[in-house]
């Protein structure tokens, strides 16, 4: 189940992510700020609960967020969108899940997994720029379940058929939200026309 989110500030950050001349302090902002865009559309739904504030004048009747909501950056690239998650959702709780791809098989290693313990009712969301072969995702997504969260979603700013075909398969319950669905993987399992590897254009280290 996957929503792409198509508003033009969406498509305008996009096009000059993906552009190879976009230096690191760039590419760090943009993912900042579809981060904004993709929380906004997931968080649509959670649930709320009423609240009497005081004002200044009288008592309104307002809502609050029902329960702590989790956030899981996937290491390392998912690290790039948690400052804008924690911006929106500054209460959240923070768990930290460790995976790389094998260079020569794709396949995901799991190496690192601290996650809290679900409040009832909570929602946790993934969050990793890179949909691909959804090696990564599906066990973040195991993990989370193994530690006993039912409500789950993601955040990725670029997926592709394949990797939303097997996230389907594996975890049909999660909701998955993307800036886009690109064409195909390549024989190395990157994403065409996708953006390249989206941790070292993070983090600078594209030796
Ligand atoms: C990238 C990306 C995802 C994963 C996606 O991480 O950030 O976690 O690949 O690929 P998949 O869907 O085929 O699993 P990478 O393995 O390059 O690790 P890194 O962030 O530590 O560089
Ligand atoms: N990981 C990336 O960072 N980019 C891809 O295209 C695929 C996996």
């Amino acid at each position: 189940m996957y929503t792409e989110v198509k508003h033009p500030l969406m498509l305008h950050k996009l096009s000059i992510l993906r552009n190879t001349g976009t230096e690191s302090s760039a590419f760090r902002e943009l993912v900042r700020g579809i981060t904004y865009m993709l929380a906004y559309e997931a968080l649509k739904d959670v649930d709320t609960i009423p609240v009497d504030v005081q004002t200044p004048l009288e008592t309104a009747h307002c809502r609050r967020i029902q329960s702590r909501l989790t956030v899981v950056p996937i290491l390392r690239a998912g690290v790039g969108m948690l400052e804008a998650f924690l911006d929106l959702v500054p209460d959240a709780a923070v768990g930290f899940f460790g995976v790389y791809r094998d260079h020569d098989t794709a396949k995901p290693v799991e190496y690192y997994s601290k996650i809290p313990k679900p409040e009832a009712g909570s929602t946790a969301v993934i969050i990793d720029p890179m949909l691909a072969t959804a090696g990564s995702s599906s066990a973040a997504v195991s993990a989370l379940k193994r530690s006993g969260y039912d409500k789950i979603k993601i955040l990725c700013i670029v997926s592709c058929p394949e990797g939303l075909g097997r996230m389907e398969q594996d975890h049909p319950d999660v909701q998955i939200y993307t800036a886009a669905v690109d064409r195909a993987l390549n024989a190395h399992k990157y994403i065409l026309p996708g953006l390249g590897d989206a941790g070292d254009r993070l983090f600078n280290t594209l030796d």
